[in-house]
């Protein structure tokens, strides 16, 4: 609980150069009396401006410092929160902000700026517009709540019940659902760009294997044609080694047929000797009865002999030498027939070899098909650096993918919580909650000053009113005292929701002038008693010109000018 204890100025507007004091403490019920001028609302004033650096009027910052001693302008305030004990203290010429924590210094980080913003968020947390709603109220500046406008009741309600976080919440994550479509849109875009790269890749790995494939088995068929060609030669080179064979057997038989005919030539030369000698003798026998060299006569019987000798001879030798022809016919074709088949031998021995460097090339051919088959299949299993580069591609695919599935997830959370913040979601609920409280407690002060209404807000905070006279009244139909009996009733009616909501709970209430002007006598009396039903845990500081209100009061304070200063005197 925000408990205020002292309040003390000087130079502040109208006081001098000695404090001016005020314990909020001493007394439940205050009234703070004094003619015009003699510095009674500068109470809100040093409030409003030692907290907020800003007077409750408007008033300019230098205009504050007492026109007469123009220095040492200073207001302090001591108070407890939740059993810390804190004092402010701030002033104009010199410029002073200070905060003590049970009695320590607060360092100063930051400018000034730093320490407003940890007074009002971690010490008060009460803002100005709160604290000049619950806490202080002046007749210029308070609104009662059925004269603000549709937003303003919200806003009010919504500091009160401590949702206005709500509404920052929702403006942040309605933010962040922006930033988050936007991430996804890029990210959508870039997972589509990766996506075609990724089939583009893929594509490029797979044309590249089957062209590589396709080449592969055209050079597979040149191996099996080449193989089917090799085999061939090498069955043709079997039939031509079996004619080789067979005619190196003819060969082997007709071998000699030379040696042979040399032989018989020379035999066929002498056989040729012999008939010349022959045919000589017979000549000189038949022609020659007379020996040419003795001359002696030749026996008749020994020439017919000698002739018939060689006539028979000569038969002989012609049968002999026909024989020999036909041998010598006989070998001449053997070795004719050699010759043949000697030089059948040799062109089927070349073809022989023309042929096996044949099968030898075929065979160099198939080794490089088969080195550039190895070679083709090597660089399609070995793309390396496009399936590092597919690998990447899908690497970063997957991780945009996962990205994006993340940011939905968290996009939907938003969402979630987005409709939770909207004022239709949480706000509602709460506020609906709090609705048949604020509704009881109204009635309750209501019926307390003996005005017997019924009257009722709605979540969005316009009233229906049924009086015992009128079915359905509202606000603006009932007079000045009647409606300030229903603005009092709120007033208090905040102060408690306020007090469950432990929102702003605090035992200050100043009033000032707030209601002087349609207190009549019987409104006063109604006035008071709701003052002291509230006044059982808070000090309350009526601020006001209403001379029948002084008996009433358990202290009466009196402002009163002197020497042009302002002075504070208890009655
Ligand atoms: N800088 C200043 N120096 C000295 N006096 C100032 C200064 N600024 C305002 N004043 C005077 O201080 C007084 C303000 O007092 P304040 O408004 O607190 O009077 P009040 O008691 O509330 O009067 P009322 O009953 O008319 O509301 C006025 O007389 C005003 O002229
Ligand atoms: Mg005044």
């Amino acid at each position: 609980m925000l408990v205020f204890q002292k309040l003390r100025y000087k130079n502040f507007l109208s006081s001098g150069d000695s404090f001016t004091e005020i314990d909020f403490l001493a007394n439940n019920t205050n009234l703070i009396i004094g003619s015009n001028g003699s510095g009674k609302s500068t109470i809100l004033d040093a409030l409003t401006f030692v907290f907020f650096n800003k007077p409750f009027r408007k008033i300019n910052k230098p205009q504050l410092v007492n026109s007469v001693t123009e220095k040492n302008c200073l207001v302090e305030i001591e108070f407890n929160n939740n059993n810390r004990q804190y004092l402010v203290r701030r002033g104009i010429k010199p410029n002073v902000f200070d905060i003590e924590v049970d009695g320590k210094l607060l360092e100063k980080r930051g400018d000034d700026r730093d320490n407003q913003v940890t007074l009002e968020e971690n010490i008060l947390k009460v803002n100005y517009k709160s604290f000049t709603q619950i806490v202080i109220l002046g007749s210029s500046t308070f609104v009662p709540f059925m004269q603000l406008s549709a937003a303003h009741r919200r806003e009010v309600i919504e500091d009160l019940l401590d949702i206005r976080v709500f509404s920052s919440m929702s403006s942040i994550v309605k933010d962040r659902v922006r930033t988050v479509r936007d991430q996804l849109k890029i990210l959508e875009l870039k997972k589509s760009s990766l996506k075609e790269k990724g089939q583009m890749q893929a594509k490029f790995i797979d044309d590249i294997t089957k062209s590589g494939e396709a080449n592969i088995n055209k050079k597979n068929e040149s191996v099996k044609r080449h193989l089917l060609d090799q085999q061939q030669l090498q069955e043709a080179n079997i039939d031509v080694l079996g004619k080789i064979d067979h005619l190196n057997a003819e060969l082997e038989e007709l071998k000699g047929a030379g040696d042979k005919l040399r032989e018989l030539g020379g035999l066929k030369g002498k056989i040729q000797q012999k008939i010349t000698t022959l045919s000589k003798n017979h000549k000189f026998f038949n022609d020659n009865k007379t020996c040419p060299t003795c001359t002696q006569d030749i026996d008749e019987n020994l020439r017919q002999t000698k002739l018939t000798e060689l006539g028979v001879d000569a038969k002989k030798l012609k049968g002999g030498y026909q024989e020999l022809e036909a041998a010598i016919e006989k070998e001449e074709n053997r070795e004719s027939n050699f010759n043949d088949i000697s030089a059948e031998v040799l062109e089927l021995n070349k073809k022989l070899a023309s042929s096996n460097s044949d099968i030898s090339n075929i065979n160099k051919t198939i080794t490089n098909l088969h080195s550039e088959i190895s070679t083709i299949r090597e660089s399609i299993d070995n793309q390396a650096e496009s399936k590092e580069n597919l690998n990447s591609i899908i690497k970063n695919l997957k991780s945009s993918v996962d990205e994006i599935s993340n940011l939905k997830v968290e996009m939907e959370k938003h969402q979630f919580v987005n409709e939770l913040l909207k004022d239709g979601g949480v706000k509602t609920s709460i506020i609906k909650k709090y609705i048949p409280l604020i509704n009881k407690h109204v009635n309750k002060y209501l019926q307390m000053m003996e005005f017997y209404i019924n009257f009722n807000l709605d979540e969005e905070f316009n009233e229906t009113v049924v009086s015992p006279i009128h079915e359905r009244f509202s606000y603006a139909s009932f007079s000045e005292g009647e409606k300030m009996r229903i603005d009092l009733s709120l007033l208090f009616t905040w102060r408690e929701v306020a007090r469950v909501r432990n929102s702003i709970n605090t035992n200050l209430l100043i009033m000032d002038e707030v209601f002087d002007s349609s207190l009549d006598g019987f409104g006063t009396e109604e006035f008071l008693k709701i003052i002291r039903y509230v006044v059982k845990d808070a000090n309350i500081f009526i601020i006001s010109h209403k001379t029948e209100l002084y008996e009433r009061f358990d202290s009466v304070l009196k402002f009163e000018k002197e020497r042009g200063f302002s002075k504070l005197n208890k009655k």
